[in-house]
């Protein structure tokens, strides 16, 4: 099995995946300095946005994890909002996708996964800007999986809120945190855990492509 590359694989859910595969031979890239804590795994400091990556032979997984979560009114947020939430979530994934597909074809069992939001699914206040880019990843997690079909697995996690320090805004103090975890039909929000288990699973060798899997307490389907 070849190299799993997790882009922004030093804390939140890409984190928590790197610590799923401690024993696997990982390639990590975030943008602040980090010490691997698994002798299988090299870090790479680098920001996605400059899109420049380094030479790496043998990668048979991508998984994309830098996100924003950028909540206003429609009036409030400027085209600069959109066009970072654009760049962060789907530009950057189009950068590492297209740098290492060549490497990443030639693998058994190759796959990508990209994270969307169940506010694609459901409409919610305030996430026009973060919905629209997240929309975007899930329209170019169906176009791969059609154009690599047989070669190159893609799918694509749509978490709810998560516990992670993208989320720390939100998750502010314990009533933010009691209030977010009753908007759930399953009454929690998601742990990291949660999240990263469902991408380990996906990386497995199996036969799920082009599936947007939504890890959301039920959220986008349930009214209880
Ligand atoms: N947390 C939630 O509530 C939630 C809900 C729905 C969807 N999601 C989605 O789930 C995914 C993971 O979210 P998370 O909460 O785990 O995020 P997180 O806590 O912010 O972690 C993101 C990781 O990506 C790295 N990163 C961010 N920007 C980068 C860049 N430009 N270049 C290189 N590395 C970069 C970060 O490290 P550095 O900061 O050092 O670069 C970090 O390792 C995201 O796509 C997010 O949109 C999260």
């Amino acid at each position: 099995m070849g190299k799993i590359l997790i882009v922004g694989g030093t804390k939140g859910i890409g984190g928590e995946i790197a610590q799923l595969l401690e024993n696997k031979e990982c390639i990590l890239f975030s943008r602040e300095a980090y010490s691997v804590t698994s002798n299988n795994h090299v870090h790479y400091q680098l920001d996605v946005s400059d899109g420049n990556f380094p030479d790496i032979e043998d990668i048979s997984s991508i998984v994309y994890c830098p996100g924003t979560i950028n909540l206003k009114p429609f009036r409030s947020l400027k085209v600069e909002d959109f066009q970072n939430d654009f760049d962060v979530n789907f530009l950057g994934a189009v950068k590492v996708i297209q740098h290492y597909q060549r490497i990443l074809s030639k693998a058994e069992n190759a796959s990508i996964i990209l994270f969307s939001t169940v506010a694609v699914k459901q409409g919610m206040n305030f996430h026009a800007s973060i919905a629209s880019a997240k929309g975007a990843v899930e329209g170019l997690t169906k176009s791969l999986a059609a154009e690599f079909a047989g070669k190159i697995r893609v799918n694509c996690i749509a978490p709810s809120l998560t516990d992670t320090p993208l989320a720390q805004g939100i998750l502010r103090n314990e009533d933010a945190i009691k209030r977010s975890n009753e908007r759930h039909p399953s009454k929690r929000i998601n742990t990291a855990s949660d999240v990263a288990k469902t991408a380990e699973f996906l990386l497995q060798n199996n036969n799920i492509t082009g599936q947007i899997i939504h890890v959301d307490g039920g959220m986008s389907t349930l009214k209880v």
